[in-house]
């Protein structure tokens, strides 16, 4: 799955980028006249959503988005992307949270629902406990899915489709990376329909350029040789992956550290090494680490940093990889390939090629997956199908 990552997103960029301009046609099309706020688009519906848009009753509509295990993921860093991209306030929850809270939203707020299945329980009872609260016709419900055939797709009133084609792996990996593409489009989308985006055409360019740089790290990072470890052949090359994954495979836990766009890759390169290597991670904001987690860093504790120079917090990243040193601690650092002044203070550096720091988290999000699933089946996982895990929750 990891491995087509590139591929899904290169059509992706194909069919919603032409000549510049971004076609989201289920964004784009007014909603039918039944709907409480028919006859406008959902771009005009969300983009009412902007700061600078106060109703006549004195707020703002707002706009929600949810899901649940690696589609929170995708929702929390949507929220970023929204945020800075359109400069529309966004406020993403877990679903299996949102759907036991009373529903406060208004006429005219917008509830976006992220699952790649379209079918985890706990995201359709917070669409249907939507839909059915008193203003729940006139609230815009949009489904972000890797299955159009699926419930949530049907009943939410537009569906967009991620286009990562199925999935072999219980855990997300490409589609978490096709949602938060279908979420860089989307913001764009917005940013066009409320105003200019500053640097927009050089963004376009890097977005054109990213499936490429994707082939790039995976090609890298991954190149695949065949041995045998044990009674089984595993595919393992001389790669500083694999090297990294042999070093620190019996390790109890990780540490994942990011700011910013990196914050929820962060979480989600901890939620891959639980899911695939079965040790124990945790993922925070940069910043947070000397408000606790600090107290856990010794020789025992391998701690990934993304820590990309274009980031205006890069040197404050940097101050945090000299307190997890000056600790013991052995740091993977993820930053862009021309940068080697990390290599001084980390244990090992990861360099991906550079892009715009709104993609960064596309090209940051492809070691970690590959380091959980590398050390996943140096231990002999099933990292296609962990224990415990099913591909759709549909526990009530
Ligand atoms: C299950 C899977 C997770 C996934 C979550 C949400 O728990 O094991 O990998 O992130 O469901 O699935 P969804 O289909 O709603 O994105």
């Amino acid at each position: 799955d990891i491995w087509e990552t590139p591929r899904a997103l290169r059509q992706l960029i194909k069919s919603h980028v032409q000549d510049g301009k971004i076609k989201i046609p289920g964004l784009q099309t007014p909603l039918p006249k039944c709907h409480g706020l028919g006859g406008q688009t959902p771009l005009q519906i969300l983009a009412a959503c902007s700061e600078s848009q106060v109703s006549e009753k004195g707020f703002c509509n707002r706009l929600t988005v949810i899901g649940c295990g690696t589609s929170w993921h995708a929702a929390l860093l949507a929220e970023y992307q929204i945020e800075t991209m359109a400069r529309i306030p966004v406020e993403s929850q877990y679903a299996s949270e949102f759907r036991y809270r009373e529903p406060t939203l208004r006429t005219g707020d917008a509830l976006v629902v992220v699952s790649m299945s379209g079918e985890t329980t706990d995201a359709v009872e917070a669409l249907r406990r939507v839909r059915s609260s008193p203003n729940g016709n006139s609230v815009l419900t949009i489904a972000i899915v890797n299955e159009m055939d699926s419930t949530l797709a049907r009943e939410c009133d537009v569906a967009l489709d991620v286009c990562a084609g199925t999935g072999i792996g219980v855990a997300s990996t490409k589609t978490f990376s096709a949602t938060n593409m279908v979420f860089v489009l989307m913001s764009l989308a917005l940013a066009d329909e409320c105003g200019q985006i500053a640097g927009r055409e050089n963004l376009i360019q890097k977005l054109q350029e990213l499936p490429d740089s994707m082939q790039e790290v995976l090609d890298k990072e991954a190149k695949p040789l065949v041995t045998d470890v044990g009674d089984r052949s595993i595919e393992i090359g001389e790669c500083p992956l694999w090297d990294i994954g042999c070093q620190n495979v019996l390790a109890r836990n990780f540490i994942f550290l990011g700011r910013g766009f990196n914050f929820p890759v962060a979480l989600e390169g901890a939620m891959k090494c639980k899911e695939l290597a079965y040790i124990h991670a945790e993922g925070y904001p940069a910043a947070e680490m000397k408000h606790g987690p600090i107290a856990l860093i010794d020789e025992f504790m391998p701690v990934v940093v993304i820590c990309p120079k274009a980031d205006a917090s890069y040197e404050k990243i940097k101050s945090n990889i000299e307190e997890v040193r000056a600790r013991n601690g052995a740091t993977i650092a993820i930053t862009e390939k021309h940068n080697h002044e990390l290599e001084q203070i980390c244990e090992y550096v990861i360099g991906v090629p550079e892009t715009h720091e709104y993609l960064m988290p596309l090209l940051a999000i492809l070691p970690l997956q590959l380091l959980a699933y590398m050390m996943g089946i140096l231990k002999g996982n099933t990292v296609d199908h962990p224990r415990g895990l099913v591909k759709s929750v549909s526990v009530k």
